[in-house]
Order: C-alpha cells, then structure tokens, then sequence
C-alpha cells in the first residue's frame, strides 16, 4: 500500500481559514463553506430529490478529497433530514490528512448545528490507512487514506454521485486526470451524477471522453460556473 504523508499540512489563514501548505490553497469559502458545500455537491447532484425517490437499499456517495470533513458533514445532516428509508454509504480519499485537532478547528463554525454528529466524527478520526466504520444506523463512511490513483481501484461498487473537490485544477492536476476519470466510470452506472466546483476546460473535456453528459451551472460565491452530470456509459 502507498505510504501516507503524515507530515502537518494545514495552516490558518487571518480569517480563520484552514489552507493546504502542500497546495498553497483554502478547503472551503471563508465567507461561508456550509453554504458552499450545500450548492456545489448537495444541489449539483440533486441529492435531496434522489434520496427521497430511491428504492435500493443503499445509496453511495464518493468524494475525491475528504479534507476538513466539511462536505461529510453537510451530506450527513442532509441525508438525516430527508425522508428515505435507504442507508447512505459516503466514501472518500485522502492523502494529506488533516490532524485531528484542525480537523475539530475547521469545522468548529457548525458545530452548534452537528452537535453529536460532529464528536462522533472526530471520535472516530483515525486519519491512518482506512477508516471504515458506521457512524449512525444509516450512515457508514469509509475513507482511504492515500493517494486517489491506489485508492479509487479499490472501490467495488457502484457509485450513486461523486464529489470532486480536489484542489483548484492548476494546482493539482492529479486529482483531475485520465486516470481518475476513467475510475469514476468504472464505478459508475446510468444516472450516476457528478457534481465539482471547477468549470476547468480540461476538467469537462476529461469527463465527456470518460462517457459522462456534461452541464454547467451558476458557481458558488466568486465563481461563475461549475460543472455537474450524469454518467452515459
Ligand atoms: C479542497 S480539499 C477537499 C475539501 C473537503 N472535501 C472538505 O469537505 O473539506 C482537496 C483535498 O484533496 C486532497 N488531495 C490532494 N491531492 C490528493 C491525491 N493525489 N490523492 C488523494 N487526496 C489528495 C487534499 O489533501 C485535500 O484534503
């Protein structure tokens, strides 16, 4: 197995902001990442409406940088609130793992609104090798920690809506590559969705030949457009 990067990664911003040190970029909008999170990946994949509407037992999630545990978090309260008798399974990748106490730093703005959702997180956070693990009766989230190219092999089975969060796409192409878009086909089925803050030419020309239908829609905050879809085969 790839070996992880342990060293400390995460640095503050004057605004209270967690920043990558390796990546020179933020996690999440300073004005509001709740917010953000809520549009690009809980909007962009049309979550809300799906789950209410899904019949199969299990619904997937994957995400393409698990960070902060901000979108986790957002998914999770979200899914909590819709009516479905479906579970959710939410995947994630990471190879820059934050430590557990910046972890707690970054998503301390909502911690009145997770309360014990939050604690059981950062109870669980065991940012080494695999967490794998259920977290409520619905909820089972398991994230792999190291690099997206070793990782995203190892899922076997098919995936209902991804995340892709990797950083800005110029400043790390590795998230964004053939190689992870094919992946995500592999993983993918009819109505398989994606949803992604960037509207990176590359990004959407990547997609189409992996065979997913590509859209663009409003940004959040300072960003114009982003991209979301469906998977075609
Ligand atoms: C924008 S952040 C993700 C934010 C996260 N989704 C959240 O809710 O806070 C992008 C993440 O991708 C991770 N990452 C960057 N390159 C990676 C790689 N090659 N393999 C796996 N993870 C990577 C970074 O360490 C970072 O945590």
């Amino acid at each position: 197995m790839c070996a992880v990067m342990t060293i400390k990664n995460t640095i503050w911003t004057d605004n209270n902001t967690p920043k990558s040190s390796v990546f020179d970029d933020i996690y999440y909008n300073p004005d509001n990442g709740l917010e953000e999170s809520f549009h690009v990946f809980i909007d962009g994949n049309n979550l809300t409406d799906r789950w209410q509407n899904f019949s199969a037992q299990r619904f997937t999630v994957a995400e393409l940088g698990f960070g902060t545990g901000l979108n986790f978090m957002t998914t999770w309260q979200a899914f909590e609130a819709t009516q479905t008798d479906t579970k959710l399974h939410f995947i994630s990748v990471e190879k820059y793992p934050l430590a557990k106490e910046d972890m707690a730093r970054a998503l301390s703005p909502w911690k009145s609104l997770w309360q014990e959702r939050l604690e059981c997180l950062l109870d669980n956070y065991t940012p080494d090798g695999i967490l794998n693990t259920a977290l409520s009766d619905k909820v089972h989230l398991t994230v792999y920690f190291e690099d997206i190219e070793t990782a995203l092999p190892r899922i076997n089975q098919t995936v209902d809506a991804w995340y892709l969060d990797g950083f800005a796409p110029a400043k790390n192409a590795a998230m964004w590559s053939e190689t992870v878009f094919s992946q995500m086909a592999r993983c993918s089925a009819t109505e398989t969705s994606f949803s992604t803050f960037t509207a990176a030419g590359f990004v959407k020309r990547g997609l189409q030949s992996a065979g997913f239908d590509v859209q663009k829609r409003n940004g959040y905050g300072r960003k114009r457009e982003s991209l979301y879809g469906i998977f075609k085969g």
